[in-house]
């Protein structure tokens, strides 16, 4: 049986509208879900084995501010096998089941001093100077996604109007995607923000290049847990990158419930 015969065989046939992927720490909207059922990714073909600790590995499908989502609470990561198509198979998976939409959360470093630690983060575009591609070795036309708007425009402007009205912080950046699993160096920053920089992580841009070929419709945010290196003296550690989404986890899920509510 395909993933999406699987899901549909555990949580009915109802098409799902969005999809939500949960990063490091932030986990817990899923469990708000109404009606929800959880699915471990170790029983559906081709999603990813996450090993990353902060990360559940379980997709959940219910409702949330009003819609039907499947959340991924967890994902793969290219440091963890090399692979930059690691969430295609899932990514595939929730398009089969009707979602129109995607909506990216993640913990991120900032490269902007005045954006600190819980900060809500949209992105307004990334820079990807990996030299990787989730589509590479994609055969056909297909490939040759246009990326001028990799965020939705309508679903970027709906975010500032639903965090406007819930008196939430909203800011917009570039988010720079860095392999990891090391952090950057210093200097390695100080290159990034020549090259229009305001976020550093290391996930999420594969997702939004397999979302566009989907045709998904993309909306990315990023909880802060650190200034960047260089920015300050304390100590970058996957630990604190934890606590600190847990604790920001709260708004940035009000966030999101908002932005369903308001109807994407
Ligand atoms: N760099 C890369 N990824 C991150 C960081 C960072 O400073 N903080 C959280 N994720």
């Amino acid at each position: 049986m395909s993933a999406a015969e699987i899901i549909r065989k555990a949580a009915g046939e109802a098409p799902v509208e969005i999809g939500l992927v949960l990063g490091s720490g932030l986990g817990p909207l899923a469990d708000q879900a109404g009606n929800a059922v959880s699915i471990p990714y170790a029983a559906l073909p081709g999603f990813p084995r996450s090993g990353v600790s902060g990360h559940q590995g379980r997709l959940v499908i219910g409702r949330l501010g009003g819609r039907r989502v499947a959340i991924l609470s967890g994902r793969a990561h290219y440091y963890e096998t090399g692979d930059a198509a690691a969430m295609r198979p899932a990514l595939e998976t929730l398009k089969a089941l009707g979602a129109g939409a995607l909506i990216l959360t993640n913990a991120a470093g900032s490269l902007r001093p005045e954006i600190g630690p819980t900060a809500i983060v949209a992105h307004a575009d990334y820079v990807n100077w990996s030299g990787r591609n989730p589509l590479i070795g994609e055969e056909g036309d297909a490939r040759f996604v246009d990326m001028r708007d990799a965020y939705d425009p309508d679903l970027r402007a709906r975010l500032q109007s639903v965090a406007a009205r819930l008196e939430i912080p909203l800011h917009e950046g570039v988010y720079f995607w860095f392999s990891g699993p090391s952090f950057e160096t210093p200097a390695e920053i100080r290159a990034m923000k020549i090259l229009g920089a305001d976020l550093v992580g290391m996930s999420t841009v594969p997702e939004v290049i397999l979302a566009r070929r989907l045709g998904l419709r993309v909306a990315a945010l990023s909880m802060v847990t650190n200034l960047a290196a260089g920015f300050a003296d304390a100590e970058i550690s996957h630990k604190d990158t934890k606590a600190v989404a847990a604790a920001g986890g709260a708004t940035l899920a009000r966030l999101i419930i908002g932005l369903l509510e308001d109807g994407i």
